[in-house]
């Protein structure tokens, strides 16, 4: 093609020179005059084809462009259809002829395995962007997104199974586990392929904090999750799926357990070194089992101001698992926050640890008083009995009992 081209502008501006060189009344151009309109003519012809080839990428990027917009919009049509059965969502747009072609329907729902490779900070700043159109150019079906904090296996994975049994769509599960541990579940189970990139973690110190960042982190990069909650090992449902989906996305608030006494183990772990930022009397407490909704989730993974001053500040005997999220949010978002936790555990006995549950203690009717024991909490500002979803801690043994009354008592 280039040498036909050169070829065919040579001839042409050829023309024109002898055309020129005509009405000039000059029959013969000298071999230096032929030299300098060679000259003249190549740039020119350099000049079209960097034009050209200006054009030629223009059109393959425009190409892509068209691909991304017709599979955004193919995408969010298949989207609106699944919703409606039940949605599962992300895994069709793995077949589009699009390949590497940025999805629409991929942005909104990153596919697991994990797509990204992202480093903690990379993570967080990609985690920590929020639409500003507030609604959605898609049928979005708001899902409760379930972080598993645990050091490796799950015991309860079965019970927590039958829980979502059903309710595919309406949920998101992920596990944070130690690095070195794979979590070994059925392909059909909602926890196959849910294990989050996750770093060493030791309890007591902020790292745990930085684990529960994670697991918000990654779950804010599906846009359906509106609901976060964090749960051990230990933790399990007290309610069937349908109430605690109700519950938390109908919910007003979040439910950050926030606190403040004048204990040594309360209000004693404040350190002044982090006024002004932090006052004493802004100070809070409160159980790291969390449930909040997406800006407040988004928010926390946002920062990095009062995460550096608890890095520096809160250490043992402070906690930041126990200290971070409550006075943040008290500081920034009070209001929003219901200030209980949804999470049900036994302090009763005193000491640093809350009781452990067994099969001797796991009755049908010992779950009964967690589910209502007769005390009233509020719940979008009027009075309820449901004050608690999930309860910990149970040991191991306590799945058979657990399993035994899930169609009965837990009705799933
Ligand atoms: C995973 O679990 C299955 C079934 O319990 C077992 O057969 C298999 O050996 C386990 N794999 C690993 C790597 O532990
Ligand atoms: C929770 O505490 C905040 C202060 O951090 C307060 O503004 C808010 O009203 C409290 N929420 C409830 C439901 O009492
Ligand atoms: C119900 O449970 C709450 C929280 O564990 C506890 O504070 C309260 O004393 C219990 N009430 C009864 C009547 O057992
Ligand atoms: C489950 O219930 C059955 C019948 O009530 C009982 O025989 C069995 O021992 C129970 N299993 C456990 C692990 O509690």
């Amino acid at each position: 093609m280039k040498p036909g081209l050169l070829k065919s502008r040579r001839s042409s501006a050829g023309d024109e020179e002898e055309g020129s060189g005509g009405s000039g009344g000059l029959p013969t151009a000298t071999r230096k005059e032929w030299c300098w309109s060679l000259g003249i003519l190549l740039k020119f012809v350099a000049a079209l084809l960097i034009l050209m080839a200006g054009v030629l990428i223009g059109l393959a990027a425009s190409a892509s462009l068209s691909c991304y917009y017709v599979e955004g919009s193919g995408k969010q049509g298949e989207a609106r259809r699944g919703d409606g059965g039940g949605g599962e969502g992300g895994s069709r747009c793995r077949d589009d002829g699009c390949g590497a072609a940025l999805s629409f329907q991929r942005f909104v729902q990153p596919h697991p395995p994990w797509g990204h490779s992202m480093k903690d900070e990379e993570l967080f700043w990609r985690a920590s962007m929020a639409p500003r159109v507030e609604e959605y150019p898609y049928q979005r079906v708001p899902k409760v997104a379930f972080l598993f904090l645990t050091r490796g296996p799950l015991p309860f994975a079965p019970l927590w199974e039958r829980f979502f049994h059903g309710h595919e769509g309406l949920y998101s599960v992920y596990v944070h586990a130690l690095p070195e541990y794979r979590l070994n579940v059925s392909s059909s189970s909602p926890f196959h392929g849910r294990q989050i990139p996750s770093g060493d973690v030791s309890w007591g110190s902020i790292t745990l904090v930085d684990a529960e960042k994670r697991l918000l982190a990654n779950a804010l990069l599906d846009f359906s999750n509106e609901r976060f909650v964090l749960a051990s090992e230990s933790c399990v449902p007290v309610f069937n799926f349908p109430t605690v989906y109700e519950y938390l996305v109908n919910s007003a608030q979040s439910y950050v357990e926030s606190y403040n006494i004048d204990v040594p183990q309360c209000a004693g772990r404040y350190n002044p070194r982090m006024a002004p930022d932090v006052l004493e009397e802004q100070w809070r407490k409160g159980s790291e089992w969390f449930e909040m909704s997406r800006d407040l989730a988004a928010d926390i993974v946002a920062d990095r101001k009062y995460h550096a001053i608890f890095r520096k500040h809160c250490t043992p005997s402070c906690y930041p698992d126990e200290h971070y999220i409550p006075t943040y949010l008290h500081l920034r978002h009070g209001a929003r926050n219901a200030n209980r936790t949804v999470t049900w555990v036994d302090w009763s006995r005193g000491g640093p640890h809350p009781a452990r549950f067994g099969k001797a203690t796991v009755t049908p009717a010992f779950v009964q008083a967690i589910r209502n024991n007769g005390t009233r909490c509020a719940y979008n500002g009027k009075p309820t009995t449901v004050c608690y979803l999930f309860a910990r801690k149970f040991a191991p043994s306590a799945l058979g009992p657990l399993l035994n009354m899930s169609t009965t008592l837990l009705e799933f």
